[in-house]
């Protein structure tokens, strides 16, 4: 097999961004505020060019119920709440009120807090919280990685037929090949586990750190 992937240089993803996924002006503040604020963190955030991907895709499905864990500052449920059908709502999960507090203050700037509803605490309970029936149309799932199975298992059976899973970091740099840490081996086996499942027809795309959409059968 052949490698049709370009590895990105800087130049090139600018290129990328400028094509399509450019950040409007509420985005790029708040790309830049989660930078200066939280400097360690801030490579948490999805790339300007997923979000652009997650408000497409959610558009394109006309997703009217989703739901997202791990939210952080907010850059990927703003993404996805802009995709929504109209009178859609996404629910977002997260662990922390200070990375959230960020986002409530961007949701509401650009005009989408009424259609977010927010549930902190650890989103393997938090989760069960949702009607346990296929009434999801698309989740994206961005949190700790090796809570992934946990989070899968509990957004598979709530997803509409023909549904969508994003799941972000498939690739971990790289490292799913060779892995190193917790967080690598939970990755490979996650989408080992994913590939294994009969419920969905997943793919892998080589998008930022790797981006998996699972379709719901
Ligand atoms: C990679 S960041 C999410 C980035 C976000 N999607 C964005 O684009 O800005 C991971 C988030 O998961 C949250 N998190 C970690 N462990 C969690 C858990 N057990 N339950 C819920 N959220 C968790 C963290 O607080 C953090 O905000």
């Amino acid at each position: 097999m052949t490698t049709k992937s370009l590895p990105l240089t800087p130049e090139l993803h600018a290129y990328v961004v400028a094509h399509g996924s450019d950040p409007d002006e509420v985005m790029r503040d708040l790309i830049e505020e989660t930078l200066a604020a939280l400097p360690a963190e801030a490579r948490m955030q999805v790339a300007p060019e997923q979000a652009a991907f997650l408000t497409f895709l959610t558009r394109l499905i006309g997703a009217r119920r989703a739901v997202e864990v791990g939210t952080f500052t907010g850059l990927s449920s703003l993404a996805i709440a802009r995709g929504l059908a109209e009178g859609g709502r996404l629910t977002c999960f997260d662990i922390s009120e200070e990375y959230t507090g960020v986002a409530r203050r961007y949701w509401a700037r650009a005009g989408v807090a009424d259609q977010i509803d927010l549930r902190i605490g650890p989103a393997g309970d938090t989760l069960r919280g949702l009607p346990y029936e296929r009434h999801l149309d698309f989740a994206f799932i961005d949190a700790d990685k090796v809570g992934y199975p946990v989070y899968w298992a509990e957004l598979v059976p709530r997803m509409l037929p023909g549904g969508v899973i994003a799941v972000d970091n498939t690739l971990r740099g790289g490292r799913v090949l060779a892995p190193r840490d917790a967080d690598d081996r939970a990755i490979a086996a996650f989408n080992d586990e994913v590939m294994a499942d009969v419920r969905v027809e997943p793919v892998l795309l080589p998008i930022a750190d790797g981006l998996t959409l699972a379709r719901v059968r």
